[in-house]
């Protein structure tokens, strides 16, 4: 009987991270500090970040060891499966082989304890009592609040007001795991208190939350600040997931054609497609397609130069694709999403063509979620269900030209706490939201920071 799933054993998971930094075509642009312009040092990142996580910001090694003590946790759920999505295929009537890696078997539901665990690790090291944060869907804010459990350390997360009214069970996870949990804006730092006087009934988002946890963090001496996607560090952590893939998909004796990810900040993306990279810069057949919503088009619709990580304008500069670190997007229900940033690395991939991105509305997202639902089973995360549409899609090109293309996407976590937006969906309340090109995003990125690198 052909098997549904290809498992690794305990014994057979990665023992190294993948650094793509070595392997990139051209070499990294720095980040600059907000006040001079100038390429930031470690000692401006030491306020914030403990010394290993600075280290491997930007280390040049390709290989860098996991510890036994995160390897240990990660074995609580890792090696995750990777699934052939045979009844998917079939419903598709499609000649492509489907599969898809399962990253929703975490504890937290997603990718993201891949480096909420060696984040807290390495700050309990360096002797941090306390992790502050920001959540957006709530899905970070659960990791990390699970992987300071582990390590008996303190966290604060600042959660995006819109996702902390509409996601109210991720909180009470977030407090099962012993997390302080805030809807940001809040009076609790100046960054929010700023933010509130000029709009007090803003829905917050990413940009702003980011800033109350990072100001929380330099404010005090035990606290650390800890990113749940976007830095360099984070891709690195997630590795593990493509570095698995690829064993999985050798020991099905699959090439992959295509290989798809959902993109908020960058992270399930890059960690799932780095470890291929390699292999297309030596000229195998290979694409990566990063999806994105219509709402929040960064890849797709921003720009590529220097802009803050945050709203307040407190993160170092970093050269990616941006809509404007004032651009607020609405509400959709990919609150995971909703960044107007994204990783410097991945967005040098597709600034150099090396990756490709796309974007879809809510609707037709969430109708591949269904169908997925249906055949496979799982309820994937609202954020997932970008790269299960795109794989859809990918299959129906498939359909029409008769190609039997090997399609991977990452199932970055399932939507088990996202049951209001699909209600929203089968009662057909759900928006599609194509940004005016000239009304919202021209107006972002006017406010881009005046920096000529
Ligand atoms: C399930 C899931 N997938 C994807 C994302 C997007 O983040 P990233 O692009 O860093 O993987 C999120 C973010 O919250 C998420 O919860």
């Amino acid at each position: 009987m052909d098997s549904y799933k290809i498992h690794l054993s305990e014994a057979e998971m990665p023992q190294e991270w993948y650094n793509i930094i070595p392997d990139l075509p051209s070499p990294m642009p720095p980040y600059l500090h907000p006040a001079t312009g100038l390429p930031i040092t470690p000692a401006d990142l030491a306020a914030i970040f403990p010394p290993a996580l600075i280290e491997q910001e930007v280390s040049p090694e390709r290989w860098i060891p996991i510890p036994d003590e995160v390897r240990r946790i990660y074995q609580l759920w890792r090696p995750s499966p990777l699934h052939r999505a045979y009844n998917l295929e079939k419903a598709l009537k499609t000649p492509a082989r489907i599969y898809y890696k399962n990253e929703s078997v975490s504890p937290a539901g997603s990718h993201k304890p891949n480096t909420a665990v060696p984040q807290a690790y390495y700050n309990k090291a360096a002797g941090i009592k306390r992790l502050a944060t920001e959540t957006g869907a709530g899905q970070w804010g659960c990791a990390l609040s699970l992987a300071c459990n582990f390590f008996a350390m303190e966290c604060t997360v600042y959660m995006v007001k819109v996702s902390y009214h509409q996601k109210p069970y991720r909180r009470s996870l977030m407090h099962i795991w012993g997390a302080s949990v805030y809807p940001s804006p809040t009076d609790r730092t100046q960054a929010g208190r700023n933010i509130l006087a000029a709009d007090p009934e803003t829905s917050g988002s990413l940009g702003m939350a980011i800033s109350e946890a990072v100001e929380d963090a330099a404010t005090h001496e035990d606290t650390n600040y800890a990113l749940g996607s976007v830095l360099n560090h984070v891709m690195l952590h997630q590795t593990i997931v493509g570095l698995e893939t690829k064993k999985q998909l050798a020991l099905a004796g699959e090439t992959p054609d295509v290989l798809i990810g959902c993109v908020g900040g960058g992270s399930n993306f890059a960690g799932f497609c780095f470890p291929f990279v390699p292999d297309k810069l030596k000229g195998q057949d290979i694409r990566f397609v990063a999806v994105e919503p219509t709402a929040c088009p960064t890849l797709t619709k921003g720009a590529y130069t220097y802009d803050f990580g945050d709203t307040a304008g407190l993160t170092p500069l970093i050269l990616m694709y941006t809509l404007g670190h004032s651009f607020v997007p609405s509400g959709i229900h990919a609150g995971g999403l909703r960044y107007h940033g994204d990783a410097p690395l991945l967005c040098q991939l597709v600034h150099e063509k090396v990756i490709e991105a796309r974007a879809y509305a809510q609707n037709p997202v969430f109708e591949a979620a269904r169908l997925f639902a249906v055949t496979e089973g799982i309820i994937p995360a609202p954020e997932t269900a970008h790269a299960v549409r795109a794989a859809v899609d990918e299959a129906l090109v498939c359909k029409d030209t008769g190609q039997a293309k090997c399609i991977v996407f990452n199932l970055s976590g399932h939507g088990h706490f996202d049951l209001a937006a699909y209600d929203a969906f089968l009662e057909g309340q759900l928006k599609d939201i194509e940004l005016d090109p000239d009304e919202n995003i021209k107006k972002a990125l006017a406010n881009l920071p005046k920096i000529n690198p």
